[in-house]
């Protein structure tokens, strides 16, 4: 019998009632998704937040702290509709709480043997050591923790931890997480500027080096605006959609961010560094949480054996996860899997799991299934495979203590951030942890600077760059359908390309014909037929914006994985099969400017633990 007691019912009740009233507030805020200041030009932010998941709604309460700054979360979405919100399994912290004989030193090996040693130590130091007081911190804004008899919080252990260390609420630990933050943010008085979609950092000056604030798109009306900002802080999360057909993350997640940081001068750190977890849905890629594994489901091929154990005999399913998503399409490959094509899979067994536990704790992986493979999970297994999931590299964070980026007045924050503390692979529940850890820094890290500089910016600059966008907005929407491609069939052409050419294994020859594809479908993206010249939600222009965000950002996986010629974490050369020290133990860094692409080298920093072999 779990010792675990459900104050659920109280909890959900108590939060949903929060979050109803503190949403309330803001979607009846005279009807508007933008602050009336903000379309009048009235107000230059002090921090100005892109994305409002996990990430940029903790920078937002850490800079918030400080009342006399003007803080904005600005989102193409609504607020509490951000990535963050799909993530399931927990976060990471250590605490002690479920398992005395966890420490901070413990995390720290996991996370950087789990990165397969291309993890920067000192900064997964920094991380470990304060994970553990963030999971304290979200207890006390209200997140609605599984709690074991003594009202304690409960955690589990997640594949390549040691020790049981992720909290979790059920395996909907991003949704509470989000809606925990949005309510603290509205008692903060935040600002948040929603359905927007950035459209560029805006920089001038003579070397093109001062912020100006951000250019930005008003979904609603089409109006194309100017943010005047001390500092931007970029936190628009990953670009799982370059995988789109077989991916785990919502249809915003076209890597903005990183784009945008990458046209004024930020490196993109290690993009080939491309996580695929290993149990989507094999329909359809929908994620089915790795708390599964952690609760007990367990990973058969169609002969009934439990395969893991040649890939991982000892923690066999709760191994990292590059490990098993290699497994399972090993699996598949060699014939032992169930299915054809790309919705073939392994099963994901869960009936030794009492029913009654996996409401407890699974019960959107329960849904999933139901609603999206037609399966009852605790009548029958369902069939999985890995689906693209997170993305290791982003932005380089070039000083993670304070989150500052190389370009002065720019930060950087979660996934769309490379800090780097993942390395080639990252631990399930160390994401939604460096979220709250970095996100904080990040928040704090701006607001000290906005504190220390005046505005700076150009408004003129700002006003240039409107009009720029909105000719562009004009040429393109209005452009001839000569049998050019569509977004949606060049889309698709890219994301072929990235699943069969870039995914779970890689080799020169595929790596070789996806740049020529890509290549080729850049030079399509000059002349796309986006055929919508309306203003208002013109999501057709959206999506034409995102395609070239996509573009970009395969280019530069692509680019980073033809280099790397070795195999490390989520990275897997069937051409370089080993992990290569002497020649690849660096961090690639991806710079786009006006003379085009060009690839740099940085060193890993290592303090404790000299690279080994990993076996788990
Ligand atoms: O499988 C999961 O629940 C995902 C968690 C994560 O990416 O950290």
């Amino acid at each position: 019998m779990s010792k675990e007691i459900s104050r659920r019912t109280f909890i959900k009740g108590a939060a949903a009632a929060g979050v109803v009233l503190a949403a309330g507030s803001y979607f009846t805020w005279n009807g508007r998704n933008i602050p009336e200041k903000v379309q009048q030009g009235n107000v230059t932010y002090d921090v100005l937040i892109i994305g409002s998941g996990g990430a940029g709604m903790r920078a937002a309460l850490a800079a918030a702290e400080d009342k006399n700054l003007k803080v904005a979360v600005m989102t193409k979405l609504i607020p509490t509709r951000s990535a963050s919100t799909m993530a399931q399994g927990g976060m990471n912290g250590v605490t002690g709480v479920t398992d005395p004989a966890d420490s901070v030193e413990s995390h720290v090996f996991d996370t950087v043997k789990g990165g397969d040693y291309l993890s920067d130590q000192d900064a997964v130091e920094y991380f470990a050591e304060r994970a553990g007081a963030n999971i304290y911190e979200m207890d006390y804004m209200g997140y609605p923790y599984n709690r074991q008899a003594d009202g304690s919080f409960h955690q589990r252990k997640m594949g390549g931890s040691s020790h049981a260390r992720a909290a979790y609420f059920e395996d909907r630990a991003g949704h509470a997480m989000v809606h925990t933050l949005f309510e603290q943010c509205l008692a903060h008085d935040i600002d948040f500027i929603s359905e927007c979609q950035m459209l560029e950092i805006s920089m001038g000056g003579e070397d093109r080096k001062q912020l100006n604030g951000v250019i930005a798109m008003d979904m609603r009306t089409g109006n194309i605006m100017g943010i005047p900002a001390k500092t931007v802080l970029i936190a628009t999360g990953g670009y799982g959609r370059a995988y789109w057909i077989r991916t785990s993350n919502p249809y915003s997640s076209t890597g903005d961010g990183i784009v945008a940081g990458m046209k004024v001068g930020i490196p993109f750190k290690d993009p080939e560094m491309v996580q695929f977890h290993p149990t989507g849905l094999a329909a359809n890629g929908v994620l089915l949480s790795e708390s599964s594994r952690a609760e007990g489901a367990l990973l058969i091929n169609k002969d009934g054996e439990r395969f893991m154990k040649k890939y991982a005999p000892e923690r066999m399913e709760l191994a990292t996860r590059d490990i098993v998503a290699r497994g399972i399409a090993t699996e598949i490959e060699e014939g032992r899997g169930i299915g054809e094509g790309i919705h073939a899979g392994v099963y994901l067994d869960f009936t030794k799991i009492p029913p009654e536990r996996i409401r407890e704790r699974l019960g959107q992986v329960y849904d999933l299934a139901r609603r999206f493979a037609g399966v009852d999970i605790t009548k029958e297994p369902v069939l999985i495979s890995p689906t693209c999931h997170y993305s290791m590299g982003g932005l380089e964070m070039a000083d993670f203590h304070t989150g500052e980026s190389r370009v002065p007045g720019i930060y950087v924050a979660g996934e769309c951030s490379c800090v780097s503390i993942h390395g080639a692979n990252r631990l399930g529940a160390n994401s939604l942890s460096e979220v709250l850890v970095f996100g904080h820094t990040a928040g704090d890290g701006a607001a000290a600077y906005a504190r220390e500089h005046a505005y700076a910016g150009s408004q003129q600059d700002l006003q240039a760059g409107c009009q720029k966008w909105l000719n562009h907005f004009d040429e393109v929407t209005h452009r001839a359908h000569l049998g050019n491609y569509t977004v949606p069939e060049l889309r698709d052409a890219m994301v072929n390309t990235m699943w069969f050419k870039v995914g779970v294994f890689r080799d020169e020859q595929h790596l070789q014909e996806a740049a020529r594809e890509l290549e080729a479908l850049e030079q399509a993206y000059q002349s796309v037929y986006v055929g919508d010249t309306s203003h208002v939600y013109n999501t057709a222009f959206e999506q034409y914006v995102e395609l070239g965000n996509l573009l970009q950002v395969s280019h530069a996986i692509v680019q980073g994985a033809i280099a790397r010629k070795e195999s490390r974490g989520g990275h897997s050369r069937r051409d370089y099969p080993q992990r290569n020290d002497k020649d690849f133990l660096k961090h690639t860094l991806i710079f786009k400017d006006e003379n085009g692409w060009r690839t740099e080298y940085k060193d890993v920093v290592i303090t404790k633990y000299p690279p080994k072999e990993r076996k788990y």
